[in-house]
Order: C-alpha cells, then structure tokens, then sequence
C-alpha cells in the first residue's frame, strides 16, 4: 500500500513538471501572430494515454470553434466549424496543402494524390478521378459481393465445426476480419490483384500490415527521427519498414509491368462506356494505362496505387469496425436493419438494384462515419497569409493566420458538435431523414436530405460541411462511392447471416487512433446464425 502510495505521488509529481511546462510553453506562444486567437491551455499529459480528438474535443466545448493548440515547439490551430472548415477545404483551397501529413506519407505514398505537390496533383486527379465512372462502380458491386461471400463462408465453416463440438457460437474478432475483406477488396478494384487474405498469410500481405503499421506510428510520434540518414540502417523497425515497402513495391512494379505489356490505348470516353460485364481485368490500373494520351511513369503509377492501398483499405475496415460496436449496443437497431436486409435482398445476393433498396443499412454506415470519421482529423498548412472567417462559436470577425500555420479541422468535433446536431453522441441512423433548419446560424445553409443531387448517401452538400465523412472541396476523396458501397454490402451480408454481440463490454473496447479510428486490441464478438434468414 504504501509503495503503491509513492509511486502515485511521483507520478503527480512528473505530471505537475510535464503540465507546467506545457503551460508555460502555450503562454510563450500564445503571444504569436495568431495571439487573438483563444489558446487551449492543455497539459502535455493530456497528450498521451487517449487519443488526441478527445482532448480537442474537451477544448473546442471550452474554447470556441477555432482555438490555437500548443504543444512541443509547434502550435496548430483547431477548427471545429462547418463555414471555417469549407472556406478552407472547398472555397480557398489552393492555398493550403497538406503540411504535416504529406512530410509523414511521403516517403510511403510518393507523389500519390493525397500527400502530392499542387502540380502534380492537378495532374493525376485529372486522370484518376474519371475512373470511378458509373459503369466501373456498377462492376465493383458484383466484386464486394463476391468477397464479402468469401468472408462470410469462412465465419460459417468456422461456425459449423462449431457445431459439431456441440457449441452454437463462436468468438472472434471482427476488426482483423474486416481488415482482411477491405485488403483483399482494394487489391481487387484498384490493381487486380487478389491478396486473398481472408484465407491466407502471405509475405506481400504481412508487408501492407507492417507499412500501415509504420504510417501509424509515424503519425503519432513527434520526432521525426526515420528523416536522419542513417535511420534506414540503424534502426531495427526502419530497416522492416524499408523491407516491407520493397515488397510491395516489387508487387506493384510487375502488375505495372504486365497492365503496360497488355495495354490497349483508347478514348477516356470508351474507356468509360466498355462492357464491363465481359472484362476479365475491371481494375483502375487497367483504366489508367489504357488511357489514350496519358504517358505515365511507372514511378508515378506505383505511386497512386499505393496511395489508394493505403487510403481504401484500413479506413474501410474502421468504419465497418464501428458499425457492428454500435450496432452490438443496439439489438433494435440490428433487427431493423436484418428486416430490411430480408425484405430486400434475394436468393441471388446483393445487387446494386437491392442496394438502391437498403436506405438503412447505407444509413447506419454514414451514422457510423459520423460517429467514427475517418481520419478524425484533417491536416492542412497555409501557404500564404490569410484570414479565415469567424467560427459559429466564438470570434465572428475571423482571424488573420501567417503564411506556415498548421491546421486540424476536427472532423471528429464537427460531426459530434453540439450547435448542429440533436443527441451529438447517440447512434440514430434516422437522424439523416430529418431537415433541419438554420434559423439560429448564420453562414451555415442547414441539413437539407433533399439535396443529395443524386446520392445515396448523406454528404457534405446536403449539411453544408456539418458532415463530412469524405472531406470537401477538390481533395475530397475520389474512392468515396467504392467505400460505401462496398461497406454497406459487407454490412448487409454478414447482418443477413448472422446475430453479433460484442463478447465484453463496450467500455472495455479501447480506441487509438493513427490516421483511422480503430481498436487497441480488436473487436472481439460473439457470432450466431440467424434462425431466419432467406
Ligand atoms: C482522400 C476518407 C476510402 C482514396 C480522402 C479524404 C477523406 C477520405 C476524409 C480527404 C483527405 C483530406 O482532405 O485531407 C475516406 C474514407 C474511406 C475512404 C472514410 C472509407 C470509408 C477510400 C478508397 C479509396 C480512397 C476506397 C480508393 C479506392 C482516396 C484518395 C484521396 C482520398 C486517393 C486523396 C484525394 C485527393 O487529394 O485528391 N479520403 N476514404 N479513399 N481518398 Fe479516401
């Protein structure tokens, strides 16, 4: 007892040295060229043992809706508003990039679209954009069918062997399960190639796993120490992590090489109108070396394929994750959708027609974005000074920030703020049918579900940025249709199979955060077949 005693006094004791010179810290900044602005007066110690959102979250109730955050030698500014939040991704956008994060991505994503330079960007979206097209979409849905069958038939064998023992349950944990279909997915849609995870172990696979590992890692560690030059050789993790990345970018460099050996060059116009239900190879990467006119280098392709490895495949599993944690918590909830499911899709599995019909499956997926967006947080850097408008919470004037600040929009805060959503915290997939007026905010145009312009989904047009699962403006995601398709046919087919429980207790369901939202140590959960299904 005694020594227990002690060793919590040290611990307040570091703590109070930690938090004192974190204070004194924030107050030297605070007086910088952003000084008007509110300065979140957190504590180093606030930094580590959660996740960073919740305490921004903690500030933005405190502070207003655009506050200055202090921590180590650099300040960021957190911005928790839709009408900031559009102005800088949709209205002002080219003069802001991606700062911190393109320094992090980098050296894995290349030139890829997410960390790339305004120049080469411009560029490759031009050309990447275009090949989501309707009729590829429409293909893709045949293949998220087929995958999440395969996920589906290992859960049932698993489940039958089960049976045999005498047991009517198993346990296992959903997060790496999804984790597996959404790798296997990617590898589809984006290059052809089958990773086949969700029955096999392979090296490739082991080397995605590792560099999303060392993206997370790097995200969260604030000394960027892989940049000195012996990192690479001296450091064990560095040493894997370039290892890892020969791996997958020999994988990449041979589909690259075998698309160019077999290209057949045409119009981007019949590109899009090919009869998709005869090609043996639907995938991107076939699309983007057809494409007439454009001479790529195969450093550039390798490039965009990683990067939408990256971006399609852990954001993908997270919000799949987090559908089932809190569809376990509400039993209601999951009968209805298992309703709909029954009602709607037929013997023959799920079609883009049935999908059209699942308004609440595709629901609950965008309430599980709302609830767990992915990434919580959006980087952006000025390139220039500039002044952003006020914030709904807070100054109304607005405030100049100097060429070099660093942003977060807390997509996390937005999608959870109390001035613009009912219950901000509660899971109600129903919300999203509701019209909700803005009487009360000026600048803001409302939550309008009329003004999904042919969506299916809620997005940021119809809540003018309240809600913004897939970011805003010309960096928006291009791969936001693939995902949510593909994660509401995943949803849908495991629902119509089987019950899920979560075999703890939420509480004891740990989140860390790296670019995604995900668990500690997994979603474990208790699975049964469903007694009546089709
Ligand atoms: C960008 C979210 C799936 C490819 C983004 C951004 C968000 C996002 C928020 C904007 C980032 C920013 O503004 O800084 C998501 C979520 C997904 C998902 C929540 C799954 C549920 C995908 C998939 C692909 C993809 C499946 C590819 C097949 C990309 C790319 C960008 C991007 C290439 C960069 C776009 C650009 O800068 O032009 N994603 N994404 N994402 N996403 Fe996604």
């Amino acid at each position: 007892r005694c020594q227990s005693t002690s060793t919590d006094e040290k611990r307040n004791k570091s703590r109070n040295v930690l938090d004192n010179a974190s204070n004194l810290l924030t107050n030297f900044l605070s007086g910088g060229s952003i000084g008007s602005m509110p300065v979140a007066e957190g504590a180093v110690s606030d930094l580590f043992g959660k996740p960073l959102f919740f305490s921004l979250y903690d500030w933005f109730i405190e502070h207003g809706s655009v506050y200055k955050l202090a921590f180590g030698p650099k300040a960021f500014v957190v911005i928790s508003d839709p009408i900031v939040a559009r102005y800088i991704l949709r209205e002002n956008a080219f003069s802001y990039d991606k700062g911190v994060l393109a320094d992090i991505l980098e050296p894995i994503m290349g030139k890829g679209l997410i960390p790339a330079d305004l120049d080469t960007w411009k560029q490759r979206r031009r050309v990447i954009a275009p090949g989501f097209h309707t009729l590829y979409l429409e293909a893709m849905v045949k293949m998220f069918a087929n995958c999440s069958e395969r996920s589906i038939s290992k859960l049932e064998n698993l489940l039958e062997a089960k049976n045999l023992q005498g047991g009517h349950e198993i346990e296992l944990d959903l997060e790496a399960e999804f984790s597996n279909l959404a790798l296997d997915i990617i590898g589809l849609g984006v290059f052809n190639y089958d990773f086949g995870s969700v029955t096999k172990e392979s090296p490739v696979i082991k080397a995605v796993y590792g560099t999303l590992f060392e993206a997370e890692h790097r995200s969260t560690f604030y000394i960027p120490y892989w940049k000195f030059p012996l990192a690479r050789w001296l450091v064990p993790r560095q040493r894997k992590f370039a290892n890892d990345l020969k791996i997958i970018n020999d994988c990449l460099d041979n589909l690259i090489k075998n698309a160019k050996e077999t290209r057949q060059e045409t119009d981007v116009e019949k590109l899009q109108q090919r009869d998709y239900s005869n090609l043996k190879d639907a995938s991107l990467l076939r699309f983007l070396v057809d494409m007439r006119g454009v001479d790529v280098d195969d450093r550039q392709l390798r490039d965009d394929l990683m990067t939408m490895l990256i971006a399609g495949h852990e954001t993908t599993a997270a919000v799949l994750t987090w559908a089932v944690f809190l569809l376990a918590q509400h039993p209601d909830k999951m009968k209805k959708a298992q309703a709909e499911i029954d009602a709607v899709v037929s013997q023959d599995g799920i079609t883009l027609e049935s999908l059209k019909k699942l308004e609440y499956v595709r629901l609950i997926i965008s309430e599980s974005l709302r609830l767990y967006p992915q990434p919580p947080l959006l980087i952006r850097r000025s390139l220039k000074s500039d002044r952003l408008p006020g914030g709904y919470k807070g100054n109304k004037e607005g405030y100049e920030i100097p060429a070099g600040t660093d942003l977060f929009i807390s997509v996390y805060n937005l999608h959870r703020s109390p001035y613009f959503w009912d219950n901000p915290n509660e899971f109600e997939p129903e919300r999203f049918l509701v019209q909700k007026d803005n009487n009360d905010i000026e600048g803001w145009a409302g939550f309008d579900p009329s003004r999904t312009a042919g969506s299916l989904y809620p997005n940021e047009t119809v809540s003018d940025f309240a809600f913004l699962p897939f970011g805003g403006g010309p960096r928006r995601c291009v791969g936001d249709q693939f995902a949510l398709m593909e994660s509401t046919i995943a949803l849908a087919m495991l629902l119509q199979k089987f019950d899920v429980e979560l075999k703890g207790s939420p509480d004891s369901v740990e989140l860390v955060t790296g670019a995604t939202i995900h668990t500690k140590s997994g979603l474990f959960c208790k699975l049964k077949k469903r007694s009546h299904t089709h």
